[in-house]
């Protein structure tokens, strides 16, 4: 089949495969533990879907603009204040189906082939095939220290005269590290004096505990005017569990919010506008939804940490902030893909490969399903790569025997 060098060379989603895996293995009625996902279990606002069947109940639903509907603009202005502290307008803002899509389209507005973009590893699967989805280079970038935290001079070293734009995504998809305010200071004053693009993925910003501070880079940027290369990406899907309803959006200058707008335009018409009125709803909504989540997420953390910590050989550098942990299972096994299979063939357990997030060895386990999910996800884990383990497990019904060294 001919294809072209796009279509033959950018990879499929893990964890969308993952989800699909996790799906026809319960369907065929596998005890299986789903530790791989990437969405909270609790149910939409009720802001959201009352603003949603309100809408809906007129009958009419639309094209809106491809930048977004003014109403859900003046909520981004809105969360855009309350959260960051900025007063901005409605042409600085693209509201797109979902975070993903901002930052893609965003991708699409400034880079050209060959262009190269740095984000520190461990990084959000999509970033590489995004970036070559723009005919670009991805230049992944690892904090030496062996830390989940970048240094500036980790950037600053793999900054090239083809450097065009850098993402930083803090709390971190999938170490869950929340990156230290002077780190933030750093990266936007650099960036702001090299004059390249800095893509703030916050789309974790809400979800963090213990009373961790997300820094806002508006704190730290001069440049105020509409030359700024500062893009704030954010979006409902976390921290409302609206990951269905496909909204996100990019705040940036205005001239390249056009530039967005129009490649948007083309691709999608923009996002629907009911999902819009959804998205209205929460953000303008009762805001307990989110601080329950991350009441509920905490607690899931500290379960799975405890879990982790009392496992022989398994590393763990706790989460500050979403609902992943990455956790270094070298001393079991090099290959985090080998690792990975094995533990869904042996005792049904999905994890995501640390490989697929630039760094080998690891596991990233998320919490954001149920405390059971969690007990016995680990439990599983434990007893199929523990070699001290008892001979015998039961998953459900099912007794597994260990047949393996
Ligand atoms: C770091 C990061 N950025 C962006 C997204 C995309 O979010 P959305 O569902 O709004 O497209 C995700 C989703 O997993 C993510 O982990």
């Amino acid at each position: 089949m001919s294809l072209s060098l796009i279509g033959k060379n950018v990879g499929e989603s893990v964890t969308l495969k993952l989800n699909e895996t996790f799906a026809i293995l319960k369907a065929k009625g596998e005890p299986v533990i789903h530790l791989g996902g990437g969405e909270p279990k609790s149910k939409a606002p009720l802001d959201a879907i009352t603003a949603l069947a309100a809408h809906l109940n007129t009958g009419e639903v639309r094209y809106a603009p491809a930048d977004g509907s003014p109403d859900m603009k003046r909520a981004v202005i809105r969360y855009t204040r309350d959260n960051y502290g900025r007063s901005v307008e409605p042409e600085n803002i693209i509201v797109s189906s979902g975070a993903k899509q901002a930052i893609m389209v965003a991708l699409q507005a400034i880079l050209d082939p060959q262009d190269e973009v740095i984000f520190p590893a461990p990084y959000w699967v999509s970033y590489p095939d995004m970036v070559r989805l723009c005919g670009a280079i991805p230049v992944p970038v690892k904090p030496e220290d062996g830390s989940f935290t970048p240094r500036i001079q980790d950037i600053v070293q793999n900054v090239t005269s083809y450097t065009k734009a850098i993402i930083i995504n803090s709390p971190n998809n999938p170490s869950g590290a929340v990156y230290p305010p002077e780190f933030i200071s750093e990266i936007v004053q650099f960036a702001e004096k090299k004059g390249i693009y800095l893509i703030m993925d916050d789309i974790y910003q809400k979800l963090v505990f213990g009373g961790a501070v997300v820094a806002n880079p508006f704190d730290y940027a001069t440049d105020f005017s509409e030359n700024s290369k500062l893009i704030i990406v954010n979006g409902v899907s976390k921290a409302y569990a609206m990951t269905g309803f496909r909204i996100g959006w990019a705040v940036a200058n205005k001239a390249l919010i056009k530039a967005m707008s129009n490649i948007q335009g083309h691709q999608t018409s923009g996002p629907s506008i009911l999902l819009q009125k959804a998205a209205i709803g929460a953000i303008n909504g009762i805001q307990s939804v989110v601080s329950s989540l991350n009441t509920t997420l905490e607690n899931n953390k500290r379960v799975l940490v405890r879990q982790l910590n009392a496992f022989d050989g398994v590393h763990l550098i706790e989460p500050q902030g979403t609902f992943y942990a990455f956790a270094d299972f070298s001393a079991y096994e090099k290959s985090s893909k080998k690792l990975s299979a094995y533990l869904l063939e042996k005792v049904r357990v999905l994890t995501v490969p640390g490989i697929e997030f630039g760094m080998e060895g690891y596991l990233r386990i998320s919490f954001c399903g149920g405390i059971k999910d969690i007990n016995t996800g680990i439990e599983r884990i434990k007893w199929a790569i523990d070699p001290n383990s008892p001979n015998e497990l039961y998953i459900g019904e099912r007794k597994l025997v260990r047949d393996w060294a």
